[in-house]
């Protein structure tokens, strides 16, 4: 069994969950093992198709590697929201263990094409696919006025058995009112709890939440210990840690000539939110 199988699987029977949590840099991916050692819990380092753009395949594909190679965690590398197929593959051939095939923007006999398509492509390969049936919105932020959000489509129940079958998805995210961002001061969106209980009723496939940073803790707990959320994945508020680290130390005023002074303090400032986050996912373990 691989490890991302292992780490599914005790994650299911022990009831808590694991976090994926995104990178696009060094620090920020050493932020992230170095909480996943302290807190003795598996975790997956998330990359994204945007991240490979600021930061270039290899690059940003052999640090995660490297990192996770020297860490004494159990990570595994993963792809976020893989919305190309063709990428989904090259990741898949560059040997991730675990790859999201984010089909979700097309029609539900669409999305399980495309969907059963991966699935079949990494499980010759050993890589486990998450699919996303429904659609996750992310909230705006002040700089994006004027840009086309998608609008929520919580998963159907009636669709839910049909896609897991049809495509032999190993994980699915499910959407039930979280949303991609953070909330204030609009507010925390709240989960449909009622529908996910309906949802996990349906199928045994293990669930993933997207959009974890905003969605509350006491929501988060219940949807892990009681409705099979496995994975949680965390973007903004590690992003948020990061910068907020940054800013605190510009505003104080300190000169400094070498970045790592900066980059180290925004570092540790990740490993804490990182941290904070798996132990909220373990729900007491
Ligand atoms: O795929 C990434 C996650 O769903 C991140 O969501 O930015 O709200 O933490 P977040
Ligand atoms: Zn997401």
């Amino acid at each position: 069994m691989s490890l991302t199988k292992e780490i599914i699987k005790e994650a299911q029977e022990g009831k808590y969950a694991f976090g994926t949590f995104d990178t696009s840099n060094l620090e920020v991916a050493q932020g992230i093992a170095r909480a996943a050692e302290s807190k003795k819990m598996p975790a997956m380092i998330g990359i994204t198709e945007s991240a490979v753009e600021y930061a270039g395949f290899l690059p940003l594909v052999n640090l995660v590697k490297g990192i996770i190679t020297e860490s004494r965690a159990d990570l595994v590398l993963h792809l976020d929201h893989g919305k190309d197929p063709k990428f989904v593959k090259k990741c898949i051939d560059e040997g991730f263990e675990s790859v999201m095939i984010d089909a979700s923007c097309h029609e539900f006999e669409k999305n399980i094409e495309i969907t059963k398509k991966i699935v079949a492509y990494a499980h010759k390969k050993g890589a486990i696919v998450q699919a996303e049936l429904g659609k996750i919105p992310r909230m705006k932020s002040s700089t994006e006025e004027g840009t086309t959000l998608k609008k929520m489509e919580k998963t159907d129940p009636s669709e839910i058995e049909e896609f897991v079958e049809k495509t032999g998805v190993d994980t699915l995210a499910v959407i039930v009112g979280n949303i991609h961002g953070m909330y204030k001061p609009e507010g925390n969106p709240r989960l449909d709890l009622d529908l996910l209980k309906k949802l996990r009723e349906k199928v045994e496939t293990p669930f993933v939440l997207h959009g974890g940073s905003g969605t509350p803790s006491e929501d988060i707990k219940k949807a892990i210990s009681e409705y099979g959320i496995v994975n949680v994945n965390i973007d903004t508020g590690i992003r948020v840690a990061f910068m907020g680290a940054i800013s605190d130390f510009c505003i104080s005023g300190q000169m400094v000539t070498d970045p790592r002074k900066i980059l180290s303090i925004a570092r540790n400032a990740v490993q804490e939110k990182v941290e904070e986050k798996i132990e909220l996912f373990s729900c007491g373990r």
